[in-house]
């Protein structure tokens, strides 16, 4: 792990809050890199903004491996984390192989989502010798059965179900872990309570730091953006506008010769 890395748990002692953002290619990474992310993450939210599925289900190791490389290329100082994509951790055998090819990829650390139904793969990574970040909260890999997106912890119950797996994550050894979508006071009362830090998404303020998908954050997918995201600019919209006056640059300057102009299909 790089030695900013070793750096993120000073935030606990009163230290800099996190910013973290995701890349998935080599200019963004370095780009955030330089502008000095603490964390860069190539997240299986690759699935979705990059990929064009319809949720993070659908991401296999491979592409989530051609993506780490790629972006580790552009990472020098941050903390480079990635992704253990669905249905790559299913046993701890699986968990610590998955892991290793991410690892050797680049990736500082690997995060995968879950509490106590990942405990065994987590505990067996980081035997591997392998850092770990946890997530909790909404989980989008477990869309599928859960039908939806959904803000976890407005139920006592589902809070303290909530901070106990926060806890045992932080029993097994994780770096940190990603809260995501879930009430703000759980996000608050989990960061009070364990000794890493706390990273969230739709989750507050009251988290160690904060991650964004980057497209969400510079307006880059303008099909989607979700309500906690506020984007910051807005690439989609001086692409589209730079795509159109492209175009009719070339339709206004080319000479098409005679019998050239014929249809492209
Ligand atoms: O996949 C991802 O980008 C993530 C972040 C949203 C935390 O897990």
């Amino acid at each position: 792990m790089s030695s900013e890395g070793k750096d993120l748990v000073k935030v606990r002692d009163g230290g800099v809050p996190i910013a973290a953002l995701t890349a998935y290619d080599y200019p963004t990474a370095r780009l955030l890199d330089e502008a000095g992310t603490d964390l860069i993450l190539t997240g299986d939210s690759l699935g979705m903004v990059v990929l064009g599925h319809e949720d993070t289900t659908h991401v296999t190791l491979e592409e989530m491996r051609h993506h780490t490389r790629a972006a580790r290329r552009g990472v020098k100082r941050a903390l480079f984390v990635s992704d253990l994509p669905y249905k790559t951790y299913e046993t701890p055998e699986q968990a610590v192989d998955s892991a290793r090819q991410l690892r050797a990829d680049g990736a500082d650390a690997v995060k995968l989502e879950g509490g106590a139904d990942v405990a065994e793969q987590i505990r067996a990574i980081i035997a591997d010798g392998i850092p770990v970040f946890g997530h909790l909260g909404m989980l989008p890999q477990h869309i599928l059965e859960e039908g939806r997106y959904k803000k976890k912890g407005k139920s006592e119950a589902e809070a303290q179900h909530l901070l106990a797996e926060a806890l045992l994550l932080d029993q097994l050894g994780v770096r940190g872990m990603v809260l995501e979508s879930m009430f703000r006071r759980v996000a608050r009362e989990i960061t009070a309570a364990v000794s890493v830090p706390t990273i969230g998404i739709g989750a507050g303020h009251g988290c160690d730091g904060q991650i964004l998908v980057t497209h969400d954050l510079i307006g880059a997918f303008p099909w989607f953006c979700p309500p906690f995201a506020k984007p910051k600019t807005d690439v989609a919209g001086a692409t589209s506008q730079a795509v159109r006056d492209y175009i009719d640059d070339v339709r206004s300057t080319t000479t098409v010769t005679s019998g050239a102009a014929t249809s492209l299909r």
